[in-house]
């Protein structure tokens, strides 16, 4: 893909992965459109402050970019949440925000976003390593995350014939903080992770490539 004169939303955009990605491709020379629930106005980017577990702020999110920039060209997946614990733990609660968050909130943006996204567009998911390698005491958010996975595969396939381009990116533990703001729970000790600037580099140049998998061995 293409990326000077791009439009492209990034949900999660204001986080340690989303931010660094809407830096860069503004200096690629995107046109970048950053969604959270906390965004707030930067130069550069267009800003939507939205909670995107809703579809019709999915919809807005979506029709902000395309009056901003006049087309839509891709939409990141950085939206994300985390919790820790056993399953005897983790209350029903957070295992609801975990699929709110991490499953049906992409679902619903992409639904949204590909009313717009024309041939030749990218359509990226972050599920993470857990996709592959579901860990003990991560089981609902491993679990949100190979529906993920499964949903990236699945849209990959129908959108083929109209060239948009589907990537599933599952990079494992990344040094952006996510891990120290868990919604439940407390992280156990990681290993250092990846340095969140090659991580943000390699799924660039995916984009750019047209690749559409990038299993956790790619980073
Ligand atoms: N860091 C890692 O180790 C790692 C590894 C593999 C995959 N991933 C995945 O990569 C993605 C980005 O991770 P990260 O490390 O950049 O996490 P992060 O720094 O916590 O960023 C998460 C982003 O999601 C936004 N967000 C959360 N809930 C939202 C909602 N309901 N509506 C709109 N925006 C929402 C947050 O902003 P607000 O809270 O302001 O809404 C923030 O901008 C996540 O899906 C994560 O699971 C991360």
């Amino acid at each position: 893909m293409e990326l000077q004169g791009a439009s492209i939303l990034i949900a999660g955009g204001t986080g340690g992965l989303g931010s660094r990605l809407a830096r860069r491709l503004v200096e690629l020379g995107a046109n970048v459109t950053v969604v959270s629930r906390s965004a707030a106005a930067v130069s550069e980017v267009t800003t939507v402050t939205a909670d995107l577990r809703l579809p019709s702020e999915c919809e807005r999110a979506v029709r902000e970019a395309v009056a901003a920039h006049g087309r839509l060209d891709g939409v990141i997946h950085a939206a994300g949440v985390v919790a820790f614990g056993g399953l005897d733990e983790t209350s029903v609660d957070t295992v609801e925000d975990l699929f709110m968050t991490n499953t049906f909130l992409p679902i619903f943006l992409t639904k949204a976003a590909l009313e717009h996204i024309a041939e030749g567009g990218t359509v990226m998911t972050i599920s993470g390593v857990v996709a592959e390698q579901p860990m003990a005491g991560m089981a609902a958010y491993s679990a949100s995350k190979a529906a993920l996975a499964a949903f990236s595969t699945a849209i990959r396939r129908e959108l083929r014939r109209k060239r948009i381009t589907v990537i599933d990116a599952r990079p494992g533990h990344t040094e952006t903080g996510l891990a120290d703001h868990p919604i439940a729970g407390t992280a156990p000790s990681f290993k250092e992770g990846h340095d969140p600037d090659r991580v943000v580099a390699r799924l660039i140049e995916a984009i750019v490539a047209g690749e559409t998998d990038l299993p956790a061995d790619a980073f």
